[in-house]
């Protein structure tokens, strides 16, 4: 009920609309319109009160609920069901818990995590309301070796997102987002699988939008940054938000009804900070130094090294070289 009654104040936003019409049209007492209402306030939703107006909305909370990203949505799935949480052990912990019972495009959504999870094994910082901690529950009927191809989906539609804020960013193959070299956005795609058969897959996508210089650890501070400390922008968290899952969505269908990646490959490539750079390539333990020549259609990296053996990656951790080494 509390939803419907925000909705009704969103529809008539900065116009004062009365407690009576609002219980008429929702079929509950003044009394009950009046406790919703305090609640919303104590959520931080500004809402004036006037007697023989009514109630009129001035200023919306920044939280990532459904209510305030689903303005910015175009997504017939995506984004359209959402679970939020002030504070969770791990978004993608915790779709991993849900998946199988849950419609595809289903969202985990934590203002704060406590055990972000990176890739391989790292952790993720992840403070309260400085960034958009989310995992998306996927169930492309794929086999499981396409899966990787969903990651680089996921970074251009944060590429793509962050483009339409005006902010430029730079991909860095296959999982990254950097901006001015040190990265911003980090993915972590994770599945459930038969031999043939996918049950889900998890993205979890970390945005570091406004944190600051302190909230990264000494160790981080060279290689991570946040939007805020790159552009000196305050970003918009709910449009962000909502313009990603728009281009999730659009990049996604074709991949998962024909096959068709292209424009996500079209897109990694014009925005990759790898190709034509020295890149050092970590597998297990051995670390080998190459360069990176291009990104095929299959959204391979294809490295000449050191040795002059040319080879395909088909995912993996690659560091760039910069000034103070690799990041
Ligand atoms: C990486 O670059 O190492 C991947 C980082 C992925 C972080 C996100 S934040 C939301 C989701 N939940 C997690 O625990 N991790 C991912």
């Amino acid at each position: 009920m509390k939803r419907r009654i925000l909705s009704v104040l969103k529809k008539n936003k900065g116009l004062f609309i009365s407690g009576e019409s609002i219980s008429n049209e929702l079929s509950i007492s003044r009394t009950a319109v009046w406790k919703h209402i305090n609640t919303l306030r104590e959520e931080g939703y500004d809402i004036e009160s006037l007697p023989k107006k009514g109630y009129r909305l001035l200023s919306s909370p920044d939280i990532l609920t459904l209510e305030e990203i689903e303005e910015y949505l175009t997504t017939n799935f995506i984004g359209r069901n959402i679970y939020y949480f002030e504070n969770l052990d791990s978004t993608n912990t915790k779709a991993k818990e849900i998946a199988l019972n849950e419609q595809e495009g289903t969202i985990i959504i934590a203002e704060e995590q406590t055990k972000g999870k990176g890739r391989l094994g790292r952790s993720w910082i992840s403070p309260k309301k400085k960034g958009i901690w989310m995992s998306i529950i996927l169930k492309p009927k794929l086999i499981p070796s396409e899966v990787a191809k969903l990651t680089l989906i996921g970074a251009v539609a944060v590429n793509r997102g962050l483009e339409d804020m005006g902010i430029g960013s730079y991909i860095k193959w296959p999982n990254d987002i950097l901006i001015d070299g040190k990265k911003v956005c980090g993915i972590l795609t994770e599945m459930t699988c038969e031999l043939n058969m996918i049950n889900f897959v998890v993205m979890g996508i970390g945005i570091n939008v406004n944190l600051d210089r302190e909230d990264f650890s000494e160790e981080l501070r060279d290689k991570a940054t946040s939007i805020r400390l790159a552009t000196g922008e305050e970003v918009d968290r709910k449009r962000l938000v909502g313009s990603i899952l728009n281009y999730l969505e659009e990049l996604y269908i074709p991949f998962e009804e024909r096959g068709d990646i292209s424009k996500t490959i079209e897109i990694c490539r014009e925005k990759s900070i790898l190709i034509g750079r020295e890149v050092k390539v970590i597998r297990g333990d051995e670390e080998l130094i190459g360069k990176a020549l291009a990104i095929d259609d299959e959204g391979q990296l294809i490295v000449e090294f050191k040795d002059g053996k040319i080879k395909k990656l088909f995912s993996g951790e690659v560091s760039i070289r910069g000034l103070e080494g690799y990041i």
